[in-house]
This record gives structure tokens, C-alpha cells and sequence, in this order.
């Protein structure tokens, strides 16, 4: 835990960005192992009087599977380096792979969560609402044929920030 220390939500930075264009890994454990998935759709805002991440995972995802066992996740953020590891994490699945050991990377414990060590950021999260999107709520049905027309339905997750993390330099 040295080589992390804990930020205020303040200092987290652009979510648009963060999400959108660096891209992120929803980090959840396999058992004692950790998986991790390439996510480039979520957003952070304030709900529920809750600092809170949305992240969205496909049905036909491993993530999908383990999510439904675990409360608590993490997810990392690079700064827009490693596109190695985001590439690597958004192609192959856990199912078959353990993607920690394929990218020389190493897991550590936050507070009861598995994360990433070579992250920049690391958020820990808790699931407090989760639903599948219903196809019945798409006003724009451009976007829902975009998004679904093959199937495959995100589940939405809707998770408490309850901590953040910065990788410390010094
Ligand atoms: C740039 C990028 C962004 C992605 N964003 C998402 C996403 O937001 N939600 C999702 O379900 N899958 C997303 N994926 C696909 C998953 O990362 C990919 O299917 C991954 O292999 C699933 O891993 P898993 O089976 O170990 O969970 C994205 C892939 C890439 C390359």
C-alpha cells in the first residue's frame, strides 16, 4: 500500500476522458486471482447522495459471471499508457486465461479488494444498484440498434466511489 495514496474524489480528474478515451479495467477477483476487462462505456457522477461509477458488462463476458459473486471490485486507470495491457484485456477472456500473469502484471489488496499494481488510479467500488438495460427504454432507437442489435445486453452496475488511489511517484 505504500505506493498508493488515497485522493479525494476532487482530484480524479475528467470522467469523459478517463473513461472514454483512456479506457479502464474492471478488476474483479476470480477466486484468489484477479481478472481484468478492457471497459471504454461507464460514467462517474453523484447519485443517491453517492459519489458513484456506472460501468456497463456484456452478458457473454467472464466479468459478467464473477460480478454476480462479488460486491466489491476495482477498477484501474493508466493515464493513457499501457494501451498494451487495455488491448490485451479487451480482446481475451478470463474464462480461458489468467490476463494478470500473460502481462507480467502483479495484484495487491486494498481493503478487502483485489486491484492492479500498475495502475495510475485505482477506485474502489461497491455495487449498489444493478440492472440489465431494457430495450423497451431506448427512446433512440438508433442507438439501441447500434448497441444491441445483435443481443448481448449490458447488465448496468451503479457502484458507491468508496475510495480512491494514486499511484505515489516519490
Ligand atoms: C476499447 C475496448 C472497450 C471495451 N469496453 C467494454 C465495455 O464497456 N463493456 C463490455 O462489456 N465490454 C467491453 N469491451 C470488451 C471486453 O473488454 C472483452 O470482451 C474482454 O475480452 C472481456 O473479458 P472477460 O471475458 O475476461 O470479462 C471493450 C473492449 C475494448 C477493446
Amino acid at each position: 500500500m505504500k505506493k498508493f495514496i488515497e485522493i479525494p474524489v476532487s482530484m480524479l480528474g475528467n470522467a469523459q476522458e478517463m473513461i472514454g478515451k483512456d479506457m479502464m479495467l474492471i478488476s474483479v477477483a476470480d477466486g484468489e486471482k484477479l481478472n481484468l476487462m478492457t471497459a471504454s462505456w461507464g460514467c462517474m457522477g453523484v447519485l443517491w447522495n453517492k459519489n458513484v461509477a456506472v460501468c456497463f458488462v456484456r452478458e457473454s463476458r467472464y466479468t459478467y459471471e464473477l460480478l454476480k459473486n462479488q460486491d466489491r471490485f476495482t477498477l484501474a486507470f493508466f493515464g493513457g499508457e499501457r494501451r498494451d495491457v487495455l488491448s490485451h484485456c479487451g480482446r481475451v477472456s478470463g474464462r480461458d486465461n489468467d490476463k494478470v500473469e500473460q502481462l507480467g502484471l502483479t495484484s495487491l489488496e486494498i481493503d478487502g479488494v483485489y486491484a492492479v499494481s500498475e495502475a495510475k488510479t485505482i477506485i474502489v467500488c461497491k455495487k449498489i444498484y444493478s440492472d440489465m438495460i431494457d430495450p423497451d427504454g431506448f427512446v433512440d432507437k438508433e442507438i439501441y440498434e447500434k448497441a444491441y442489435g445483435k443481443g448481448d445486453l449490458h447488465r448496468a452496475y451503479v457502484c458507491e466511489i468508496e475510495k480512491i488511489y494514486r499511484r505515489n511517484e516519490e
